[in-house]
């Protein structure tokens, strides 16, 4: 099938890719210029686990082509996958204008019938407004528009790997066409005829998980409660590695027994610095927004978002106590990236703990494995090293802000030479406490007695 894709940010270039690679003509478009002209020159602008090798497929085999012509990607595509970004407003509602200008491109463009699915995070009820933007935007009526929400479940860091293995796809529609359209373009991933860019000939051969058809409103309502579910998990687990400390329990031998009841599950109950990303902060308060709007309380959530600032305060209050006096001190900081595997910075915990740092008047030296040009462009000024062993190097203390797979793996004997004085202070509870204690090292993690 042909599909049009509009922005080519992280969702964008990630469902384009592997739409194309699932067997689909893909027409990629975005109003960045700059990003289009790297697209066609073969350059990937995010850093994201196989994506290079299935744009590179695509590409080759002339499945996805990139235009800064919106008009003429609308009018390749019969359905278009709507990617565009919808940032936080200053009270926490999505903006939805880059929503609106491409409805507006859409009705102006399109010659022919469109199903235009919404594939960026939108609350409840948008569908019901694109739809009707659609009709009114439509220069003289003549051309059909259906609306479809098909939100995406993607992992930054496993996206790819999240995309042609998924739990649920979700498609929310108001008729049987557009059910059936989505259905035949997903059938390649859910019958699993594409080469898969992560296992190769050893992809796992069971079915991939559900299509689940509902309506529109709860698609758009299935995504926000997900996310925000998975953010209350993670706060409720930051309480109780708090209560922990003040109790002398341990937090993962808590939440490795609660997780094994199937009810709970052991996933996202991870104690330390909290969510960050562009996903979970911003999704959790557009959904509070749209409860307050529509009536419904939803305090948990509020207390979720809570928790989660304060991680950054309960984070300095170790530091305060086991560096005491800030100024003046070195301080490797390592991890800038929101998570491993991604050099998104987007609402980094890391990026907060850098800008108290300076506050405070510490000289930072900053480590990640990606994350380092996009962190310069807020922090120009403080030492940056790809090598984690260089940011260590006469460090007062050691600051883990990203669980970065290479970190688990750090030869701390090595790096206790090389620091000033043996103090880690870990956001991610990546080391085992006995061990760094044996190795002379002051360690401080989150909720571990
Ligand atoms: C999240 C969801 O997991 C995806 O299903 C969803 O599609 C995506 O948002 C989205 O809306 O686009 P993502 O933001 O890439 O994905 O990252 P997660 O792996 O969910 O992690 C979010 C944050 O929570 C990270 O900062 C991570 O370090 C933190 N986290 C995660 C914890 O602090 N503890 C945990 O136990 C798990």
């Amino acid at each position: 099938m042909r599909l049009t894709v509009i922005g080519c940010g992280y969702v964008g270039l990630v469902t384009g890719a592997c739409l194309s690679a699932a067997g689909h003509e893909v027409f990629c478009t975005d109003i960045d210029e700059k990003r289009i002209a790297q697209l066609k020159a073969g350059e990937v602008p995010i850093y994201e686990e196989h994506l290079d090798d299935v744009l590179r497929r695509a590409v080759k085999e002339k499945k996805i082509s990139y235009t800064s012509d919106a008009g003429e990607a609308i009018r390749a595509g019969e359905v278009i996958f709507i990617c565009v970004g919808t940032p936080p407003k200053e009270n926490g509602e999505a903006d939805l204008s880059a929503i609106d200008h491409v409805a507006r491109q859409i009705a102006q463009e399109a010659r022919s019938p469109k199903l235009v699915v919404e594939k960026s995070t939108v609350p409840a009820l948008t569908g019901i407004q694109l739809q009707k933007a659609l009709a009114a935007y439509s220069p003289n009526g003549t051309v059909q528009f259906q609306v479809a929400s098909n939100p995406e479940f993607l992992r930054e860091g496993s996206a790819v790997s999240d995309f042609f293995h998924p739990d649920r796809i979700v498609v929310g529609v108001e008729d049987a066409k557009s059910a059936k359209t989505l259905n035949e373009i997903y059938q390649p991933i859910l019958e699993k005829k594409f080469h898969c860019p992560v296992h190769g000939d050893r992809c796992p051969k069971e079915t991939s998980g559900e299509l689940l058809v509902t309506t529109i409103s709860s698609a758009e309502l299935i995504k926000h409660a997900s996310n925000s579910f998975l953010a209350l998990k993670i706060s409720y687990a930051n309480v109780i590695a708090d209560l922990c400390e003040r109790i002398g329990a341990d937090v993962e031998e808590v939440t490795r027994a609660m997780g094994l009841d199937p009810r709970i599950g052991t996933q996202f109950l991870k104690a330390g610095l909290g969510f960050g990303g562009f996903c979970f902060p911003k999704d959790i308060q557009a959904f509070i927004h749209l409860s307050a709007t529509v009536g419904v309380e939803f305090d948990m959530l509020k207390a979720a978002e809570r928790v989660n600032k304060q991680r950054i305060d309960r984070f300095f209050e170790k530091v305060h106590k086991a560096l005491w006096v800030i100024r003046g001190k070195r301080v490797a900081v390592l991890g800038l990236a929101f998570k491993a595997n991604t050099d998104d910075i987007r609402f980094a915990p890391a990026l907060e703990v850098i800008r108290r740092l300076l506050e405070e008047g510490a000289q930072v030296q900053a480590a990640d494995p990606q994350a380092i040009s996009r962190t310069k462009q807020f922090y120009p000024n403080i030492s940056y090293f790809e090598d984690p062993y260089e940011a260590l190097k006469g460090a007062d203390a050691a600051l883990v802000c990203t669980e970065w797979p290479a970190y688990r793996k750090i030869d701390w004997e090595k790096a206790g030479h090389l620091m000033g004085r043996r103090l880690v202070i870990d956001g991610r509870n990546l080391y085992d406490t006995k061990r760094m204690q044996a190795l002379g090292f002051d360690y401080h993690s989150f909720g571990r007695s």
